[in-house]
């Protein structure tokens, strides 16, 4: 492993020091000095080339993008905001760029530009540091499981079941789809299909990790999902990665402490680990703000934001009085919403978990408790006989950021609750059998993680955050 990147020799001090690196040039200037990345930090390393021993040839072939292999010593640099440059002895052109179609100019590009370079956009500032991110906050959420004794489940990407009952699922089939093979109903015929039944891409591991909590204890899964509503916003994504803890006899007071803890665990490891992507992109965000009008221009900067989160509690109220705040709310009552709030039992759109979040309480919140109705089948009943063990955690800026609940334990309850939905026993026989042998409380959530990612690094749009978005009408690469 060639060991010498430029983050480690942009913290060495030892001049004169004869040294090697390989890298994209992100600038040269004056024939003379070459602003070098190798991705491994967000600060280039200065590389100050002699021309006057540099053949003409190779000087021209030293441009934007093109890969470079440098030797040359570590001197102190002359010039303002580094500590170290490279005193270039010899440079190797591995691979030329061409600056005229080079996608990649040293100049802004927009970010709905950079979508459609999304194989180049890494080589920018803005997207390496928050790839970076995403690095570094998958690791700890390892991290944060492993330490307190969690095991890491793989649950499946192709199902038979659909977790959520919303129907909105991507099918997976070998079946010819212009002569598929049809039942005597003239229905397509299943039963010929490659797993011999329906099947899709998952849209939670949630089912199959309560198997597993009900005999491990505590696990996670931690991969991806995938769901076909058509929703183009600029929070959904068709492929997105969850995070779902499940823990056996934890109830939902333990399962917000374990949601609260856990955030707050992975934001205060990137403070510590990517302070310089995290200030860069803080600086990014009060660049943009400052050509926003005063009043949509956040309070807090993005490692104030990060701290706040880390140093208060999340605001824990139920849905009851979230319908009173909103009930009485001056967007409700002067029709601002889209959705206006008229009585108890209405689901919750965004721009209301947006207003409690943002206008009204001004931090994380957890909403409980919420009606049954409006709640998938497998979540707990409460005693008072409508709302259910319900939780969602909202962020300022991002609204719904993982969904969870208590788990209905009560097979006679779970088994009337599933026949009302009409959802088969057969197709979920394994599930109720968890309830028939040695039930017992359990709880679990999901956390959307492009949907931390956008919190962790200010990015307001979802496609952003991971490398190659899955949207309605758009799977390029
Ligand atoms: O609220 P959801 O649908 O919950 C579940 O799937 C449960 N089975 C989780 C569990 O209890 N184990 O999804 C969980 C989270 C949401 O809060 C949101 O952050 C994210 O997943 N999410 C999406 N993120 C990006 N694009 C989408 N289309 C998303 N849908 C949900
Ligand atoms: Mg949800």
């Amino acid at each position: 492993m060639n060991t010498n990147t430029v983050s480690q020799l942009l913290a060495k001090d030892q001049f004169g020091l004869e040294i090697e690196i390989k890298g994209w040039v992100r600038t040269f200037r004056a024939n003379r000095f070459i602003a070098l990345n190798d991705g491994s930090t967000i600060n280039n390393i200065q590389c100050v080339v002699d021309f006057e021993n540099t053949s003409e040839e190779t000087l021209k072939r030293i441009t934007t993008g093109a890969a470079v292999h440098i030797k040359g010593e570590l001197v102190e640099s002359q010039g303002k905001g580094q500590k170290v440059e490279i005193a270039v002895t010899s440079i190797d052109i591995l691979g030329d760029s061409d600056p005229e179609t080079y996608p990649i100019q040293p100049k802004k590009h927009s970010f709905e530009f950079l979508r459609e370079n999304a194989h180049l956009r890494t080589r920018t500032n803005t997207f390496s540091a928050v790839m970076r991110l995403r690095s570094s906050l998958s690791f700890a959420i390892h991290k944060y499981f492993n330490e307190n004794g969690f095991y890491y489940m793989h649950t499946p990407i192709i199902t038979g079941s659909d977790a959520e009952g919303a129907g909105e699922m991507f099918r997976v089939t070998n079946l010819d789809a212009e002569n598929p093979p049809l039942t005597k109903d003239g229905k397509v015929d299943f039963k010929e299909d490659f797993f011999g039944n329906e099947t899709n891409l998952t849209v939670s591991g949630q089912l199959e990790a309560e198997t597993y909590a009900m005999s491990l204890g505590k696990v996670y899964t931690f991969g991806p999902t995938f769901r076909a509503e058509n929703s183009n916003t600029s929070r959904h994504l068709s492929e997105f990665w969850m995070i779902e803890p499940e823990v056996a006899f934890m109830d939902l007071a333990g399962n917000m402490d374990l949601a609260e803890d856990f955030m707050k665990s992975v934001l205060s490891y990137i403070l510590e680990n990517n302070r310089e992507d995290l200030e860069f992109l803080e600086k990014r965000l009060l660049d943009e703000e400052k050509t926003k009008p005063q009043a949509e221009r956040s309070e807090m900067s993005l490692i104030e934001k990060l701290k706040f989160v880390i140093d208060n509690n999340f605001k824990r109220v139920s849905y009851t009085e979230a319908i009173d705040i909103l009930k009485n709310s001056k967007p409700n009552k002067k029709k601002k919403f889209n959705y206006i709030i008229k009585e108890w039992g209405a689901d919750l759109q965004s721009e209301h978990e947006r207003f409690l979040v943002e206008k009204h309480f001004k931090c994380p919140v957890i909403l409980f408790d919420y009606p049954a109705n409006i709640k998938a089948f497998y979540m707990r009943l409460n005693e008072d006989g409508k709302t259910v063990r319900a939780m969602d955690i909202l962020f300022p800026g991002i609204g719904e950021m993982v969904g969870g609940s208590q788990r209905e334990e009560r097979l006679e309850v779970l088994k009337e609750k599933m026949a009302a939905l009409d959802i088969p026993e057969e197709e979920l026989w394994w599930y109720l059998d968890l309830r028939k042998y040695g039930t017992a409380v359990h709880s679990g959530f999901g956390l959307g993680f492009e949907r931390l990612v956008m919190f962790a690094t200010g990015m307001t749009n979802i496609r952003d955050v991971i490398p190659y978005p899955r949207t309605p009408q758009n799977a390029e690469f």
